[in-house]
């Protein structure tokens, strides 16, 4: 992952470059640091931890200069620490990189054994000190070529030059990397977000090219070194709202957001007034797909495996999904007549891209469906789908979640209805119920205080489980997710009915066990498989939604009870309490809610 800048102007850049970074935290946090060239010098500082302290540090040591580049890491190799925190310097050039160099220690053993000597436990020294070698003996452009020739893996870099002092060199295979331009002076970025207080006109690299930055031009060279011309994009400028308002953290805004973000969702796309659903042209003919196969990693895989559900139930297409960091390697059956969803809310995570480009490259129908529609996913699918929620900033990721059940029901319906699945008065009373979800999940965020009660016994717990049948199954791995990112309490989510299967074995008295049982056609049998964990000493708390008969409630440590919807509808108001319990645990344990440790928000390493 790791987050990248870079500016070449005639003013001082640090302060800029640390604003930047400080907006790249999501990409990683564990160390930043600061290269810029002054007085034909490299100055290097760097510290672990967040940018913060690194801005304490460049406020007494003042390194400041009219170039510069800046990062901030999410360790892959070598643990988080100053020594490795990037950039990475030689007497000669300083380098920043995201990704990862796969064939590092082969190439550290020629370098150390050419006199050069190591400072850190990094992949990304190798560079520094590979460049370093081929400026002995060639120019810039033929150092850089035979330098990337070298390199196996994925990364982006930026990199400064202690005698081209007037250079930042860009280069990208694999993760992405952005260029910007300014008033008399231009910049890099590890995506255009980066950028984004600097400018809004934006140019982006292609897989295998590399550019060089001076302050009035950008020239961009194809893997050959052959010149190649780039388009100038205009990006949104918004600078949206990234303000915690009067909530401690942002993840608690963002699932206070969802009534708001899905009632936006459902503006763009329904029409209210024609009762349909406004999926434009959508470029491909639904009777004609014969498949789906739905791609995504972590939350975004969860909403993949209810979207499954749905597409079951209101067509006749078959449906499959897949992890997108197994479907990358997996030996494909590519079909044409199938449909390629991803879904990504940050649109740049590394797997489900490089899942994406397979299917680019088989010439596969691809569509995602994304939170941020500059990102990588966005620009390169054959047709994009936004969730409209506006940005997340909580690592942990909650109204994107509704957000992509959202679209993917959308989607499901509209290609039902395209292909006379569902009759006209099915879809138009699917389309009203969709139009009371905000008000539902508003009414469901009204047991906060239950689950901030019932989040004390979890965050004490040593495990717990989480279980479901039908959709609550996707919701039970949901649940478990959050709990694990965020309070660092074991969980696991199971179907309820697997659990005489083995998983039986784990409950013991007192394990906390969550049960996800909504009066659906599954309630029944979910009840009984509670039944089977009270016995065993598991606490059960159950969540359900109200209803006048009653639950057989023997024995239950707590029941909760979100509104009533239609069954299908289900999956967005049994995650609200979810969240709700994992943010309160960590909340409790005093745990940095929005940075869970070991994460980030973007995964752009595989
Ligand atoms: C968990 C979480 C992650 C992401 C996953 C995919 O709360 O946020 O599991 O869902 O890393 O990220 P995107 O959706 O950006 O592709």
């Amino acid at each position: 992952m790791c987050g990248i800048v870079g500016i070449n102007s005639s003013k001082p850049v640090t302060g800029v470059i640390l604003n930047s970074l400080k907006k790249l935290e999501y990409r990683g946090y564990d160390s930043a640091g600061v290269a810029t060239l002054k007085d034909g010098f490299i100055n290097e500082t760097k510290c672990e931890g967040r940018v913060e302290n690194l801005e304490n540090i460049i406020t007494k040591n003042k390194n400041d200069g009219p170039i510069g580049i800046g990062h901030v890491r999410w360790a892959t190799h070598g643990q988080p620490s100053e020594v490795n925190a990037h950039p990475h310097s030689s007497e000669k050039v300083s380098v920043v990189h995201n990704g990862i160099i796969e064939n590092s220690t082969l190439l550290k053993k020629h370098l150390i054994r050419a006199g050069h000597v190591f400072k850190s436990q990094t992949d990304t020294e190798v560079i520094t000190h590979l460049i370093t070698e081929y400026l002995k003996k060639h120019d810039l452009k033929t150092s850089i070529l035979k330098m990337l020739k070298r390199l196996h893996g994925s990364f982006a870099l930026g990199i400064i030059f202690k005698d081209f002092p007037d250079i930042i060199v860009g280069a990208r295979r694999g993760s992405p990397l952005a260029v910007g331009y300014g008033p008399n002076e231009n910049y890099l970025g590890s995506d255009s977000y980066a950028l984004k207080t600097m400018t809004n006109k934006v140019s982006y690299l292609d897989d295998g090219e590399f550019c060089l930055i001076h302050k009035n031009q950008v020239e961009f060279f194809n893997s050959e070194g052959e010149k190649v011309n780039k388009e100038v994009l205009e990006v949104s400028s918004d600078d949206q709202n990234y303000d915690k308002g009067n909530f401690k953290h942002f993840m608690a805004k963002e699932i206070y957001e969802q009534p708001n973000t899905i009632k936006s969702c459902l503006k763009e796309y329904i029409d209210k007034i024609n009762k349909d659903i406004n999926i434009i042209n959508f470029p491909w003919n639904s009777k004609e797909i014969e498949s789906i196969k739905l791609i995504g990693c972590g939350t975004a895989y969860h909403s993949c495996l209810i979207a499954k559900y749905w597409i079951e139930q209101f067509t006749d297409i078959e449906v499959e999904t897949d992890i997108a960091s197994e479907f990358r390697y997996r030996k494909n059956k590519f079909k044409s007549s199938q449909l390629y969803i991803f879904v990504s809310q940050s649109g740049e995570t590394a797997d489900t891209y490089a899942a994406l480009d397979l299917c680019i490259k088989n010439k596969m129908k691809t569509c995602s469906i994304v939170n941020v529609v500059e990102s990588s996913i966005a620009r390169d699918s054959g047709y994009v789908l936004p969730i409209h929620c506006g940005p997340e900033v909580g690592v942990a990721s909650t109204k994107a979640f509704l957000g992509q059940l959202l679209v993917l029901y959308l989607l499901t319906l509209k290609i039902s209805f395209l292909r006379n699945e569902i009759s006209k008065d099915g879809y138009s009373t699917k389309i009203d119920n969709l139009l009371e979800l905000p008000k539902l999940i508003e009414n469901t965020l009204k047991i906060e205080s239950e689950m901030q009660e019932a989040s004390k016994d979890f965050s004490k717990a040593k495990g717990s489980m989480f279980l479901g049948r039908g959709y609550s199954f996707p919701i039970a791995l949901e649940g478990a997710l959050k709990l694990k990112e965020l309070a660092y309490v074991h969980a696991e989510g199971y179907p309820a009915g697997e659990m005489k299967h083995g998983p039986l074995a784990l409950i013991e008295n007192g394990m906390p066990v969550v049960v996800i049982a909504p009066r659906d056609e599954f309630y029944k049998k979910t009840v009984s498989n509670m039944q089977e964990v009270i016995s065993r000493g598991g606490k059960v708390l159950l969540i359900s939604n109200k209803s006048t008969d009653e639950v057989s409630s023997e024995n239950l440590w707590k029941k909760i009870e979100v509104e009533t919807i239609s069954d299908d509808l289900f999956p967005f108001l049994m995650t609200i309490p979810l969240q709700l319990l994992a943010y309160y645990a960590a909340n409790s344990l005093g745990y940095d809610i929005d940075k869970p440790r070991n994460l980030a928000k973007s995964v752009t390493v595989e």
